[in-house]
């Protein structure tokens, strides 16, 4: 079960620990290349368990069931749940349509986040050219394995170039403590390892710098309450767990010097999806001009799209997640009722932040402006 990568030790990168053991979100089995390992975060923080999946059925239903969830993890996912897919389609020309029906459902587990389409849509360029049954299994599985690599690394990199931002905050501060603000969790349990957002906040901590995490609780699902404490907790950054309506009170007091959160799309004109209630942090941010950053992968960018509020589309999740709260009570997982039995609800899992509120965007190829000029700065490939 354990994660071991004697490369990545020796380059003296940074792996991310439950209980001071390395471990990533998702894994091929050393021994059995029909075993794919993930961390199962609905039970977390109270329950730290690895489960097995075995098939494209497993893997949609974790995508579906947010067993594994975060932009990133997700398209991760989705690679391996196209490894399995190409493992189970039927020889000959049948195999074709097997490959392309499983990513149409491996799309559909989740529609915001466009990682889950970006790397069904990168398996399927490799795998339907011909080649046997054998081979395109070996090609599914290199593709995730890839994908992992890659995306790991592009979190390592964020780290790098948050670090910067962290380093002026700092300079701008001397011995006070810089207090950044995020929500949901776009920290390396919605990742690999090291995150998107919380790359540069383990970053800042690993060089010393004196930090503390406000931490949205991020209802309905509470992500930062449940994940991205722990996470913190467990690398040891000082962190508080603050109701989602606490933000707009501590940038008024000068509490907040910088919010920096992650996204599951982001559009080539840098409009930002993320977790429900981030525009709302992004509106305050600009209000009392503190700094609004968001952490991605290049992955993350929808290049089809110029205008997120009217193109994104927004996920949205079964009502049972408002209508009640998970917790721990006298050794298990509980499952309580909040509202009245019969009051409807409402549950969109995303919302979209204007590009005109986002200070900035970091990607593993460095910052830019959150703008279609700002970001073909970084990306000069990209077409018109
Ligand atoms: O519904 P979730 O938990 O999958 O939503 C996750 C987020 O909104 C994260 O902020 C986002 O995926 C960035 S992490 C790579």
């Amino acid at each position: 079960m354990r994660c071991r990568d004697t490369k990545k030790k020796a380059r003296g990168e940074q792996t991310m620990k439950v209980n001071g053991v390395p471990y990533r979100t998702i894994w091929l089995d050393e021994q059995d290349d029909s075993i794919v390992h993930s961390i199962d975060q609905t039970k977390l923080p109270h329950v730290f368990q690895v489960e097995q999946l075995t098939s494209l059925e497993d893997v949609i239903r974790v995508i579906k069931d947010m067993h594994v969830r975060g932009a990133i993890l997700i398209g991760a996912a989705a690679a391996f749940g196209m490894y399995f897919a190409a493992r189970e389609a039927p020889r000959g020309e049948a195999g074709e349509s097997f490959l392309r029906q499983s990513g149409d459902r491996l799309k559909a587990a989740r529609p915001t986040a466009v990682n889950l389409s970006w790397a069904v849509d990168r398996q399927l360029t490799h795998l339907l050219p011909d080649g046997s049954h054998a081979e395109r299994s070996a090609r599914a599985r290199e593709t995730a394995l890839a994908i992992v690599r890659e995306e790991e690394e592009a979190c390592r990199s964020i780290g790098e170039h948050g670090l910067e931002i962290m380093q002026r905050l700092a300079r701008a501060k001397p011995g006070q403590v810089i207090n950044i603000l995020t929500h949901c969790n776009a920290g390396w349990l919605g990742c690999i390892d090291h995150g998107t957002a919380t790359a540069l906040i383990y970053a800042a901590f690993d060089a010393g710098l004196p930090i503390h995490v406000w931490v949205d609780e991020t209802r309905p699902w509470n992500q930062g309450a449940r994940l991205t404490a722990w996470e913190l907790g467990q690398h040891g950054v000082p962190h508080t767990v603050i109701a989602d309506n606490t933000g707009g009170h501590l940038m008024q007091h000068g509490l907040v010097d910088l919010v920096v959160v992650g996204s599951d799309r982001t559009t080539r004109t840098g409009d930002v999806a993320n977790k429900i209630g981030t525009y709302l942090k992004a509106l305050a941010a600009q209000a009392n001009q503190v700094p609004f950053y968001v952490a991605l992968t290049s992955s993350t960018f929808d290049w089809s799209l110029r205008d997120g509020v009217k193109e994104i589309p927004i996920e949205e999740r079964g009502g049972e997640e408002v209508r009640s709260i998970q917790g721990w009570h006298q050794g298990h997982l509980v499952e309580v009722r909040l509202t009245p039995e019969n009051s409807p609800v409402k549950n969109y899992g995303f919302d979209v932040t204007p590009a005109s509120l986002v200070t900035g965007l970091i990607t593993e190829r460095g910052i830019c402006e959150a703008s279609e000029s700002g970001i073909r700065q970084l990306f000069p490939e990209l077409q018109d």
